[in-house]
């Protein structure tokens, strides 16, 4: 495990747009597993500054996201798929058709985690899986639990993930009661996981997670076990690693 604590942003940012660049610029047909929530804007727009300066194209890669709300309408501004428009998407040359994300607006929410498995099987592994926290350890939005899954499932969201993120929708109630997320199986096999952390909330949970026991219960402690993981925290959510 290969821990990084920046002092700014700027440098955080540009760290962990270089690691996603340059798998990119070192395998073209790389594919990537990208992540929502506020922690990686910051490195989308860095990507999208680099493109721009024609350092890298994403032509030939493909992106598997790890979730989706289930039941928000299509186009809702809140969807994972607007906010990867919104911040990547329509800013780089990656082809449409080489985006893919959970459909949350699927008529039948258990079949649409069928087909995402089967893509992500027909994908082989992921290249790079970048990945944000939950406050109670969460990844993706596979939630603390007595046992995880590994496959893509439709999983109940916590309350406490719940009121997190109602800070993006105009209250609690609108933010959707249930999400799918691709499992820690697919998570797990990435050849190489970028764990990207901030804020003086989280802390103690990336602490905890990274040098506490392995446990369900903090399902980002089971990223101790990958061979291949790089965290990068801001100076306030790498405080308890200085
Ligand atoms: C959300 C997402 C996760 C994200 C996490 C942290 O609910 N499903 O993929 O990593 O919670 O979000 P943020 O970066 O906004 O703190």
């Amino acid at each position: 495990m290969n821990v990084h604590v920046f002092d700014s942003n700027e440098k955080l940012n540009e760290a962990g747009a270089g690691i996603l660049i340059g798998t990119v610029q070192t395998k073209p047909r790389a594919v990537l597993g990208l992540a929502t929530g506020s922690t990686p804007i910051g490195i989308y727009e860095e990507v999208v500054k680099e493109f721009k300066r024609g350092l890298v194209s994403f032509r030939k890669a493909s992106t598997y996201n790890l979730d989706e709300y289930v039941g928000l309408p299509a186009g809702h501004p809140e969807s994972y798929l607007e906010y990867m428009k919104h911040h990547l998407f329509d800013h780089i040359d990656l082809p449409a058709e080489s985006a893919h994300i959970p459909d949350g607006s699927a008529a039948d929410p258990e079949e649409e985690c069928k087909r995402y498995d089967a893509m992500l099987a027909d994908a082989g592994h992921i290249d790079l899986q970048l990945l944000g926290l939950g406050h109670n350890g969460h990844i993706g939005f596979n939630e603390p639990d007595h046992a995880l899954n590994s496959a893509t499932h439709v999983v109940k969201l916590r309350e406490q993930t719940r009121a997190a993120n109602a800070r993006f929708f105009g209250s609690l109630e609108e933010v959707p009661t249930h999400a799918i997320t691709m499992g820690v199986g697919a998570i797990l096999k990435a050849k190489t996981i970028l764990l990207v952390v901030r804020g003086a909330d989280k802390a103690e949970i990336v602490h905890r997670a990274l040098t506490g026991p392995i446990a369900t219960e903090v399902p980002a402690s089971l990223l101790q076990t990958h061979p291949s993981l790089v965290v990068l925290l801001d100076a306030e959510a790498g405080r308890l690693f200085r």
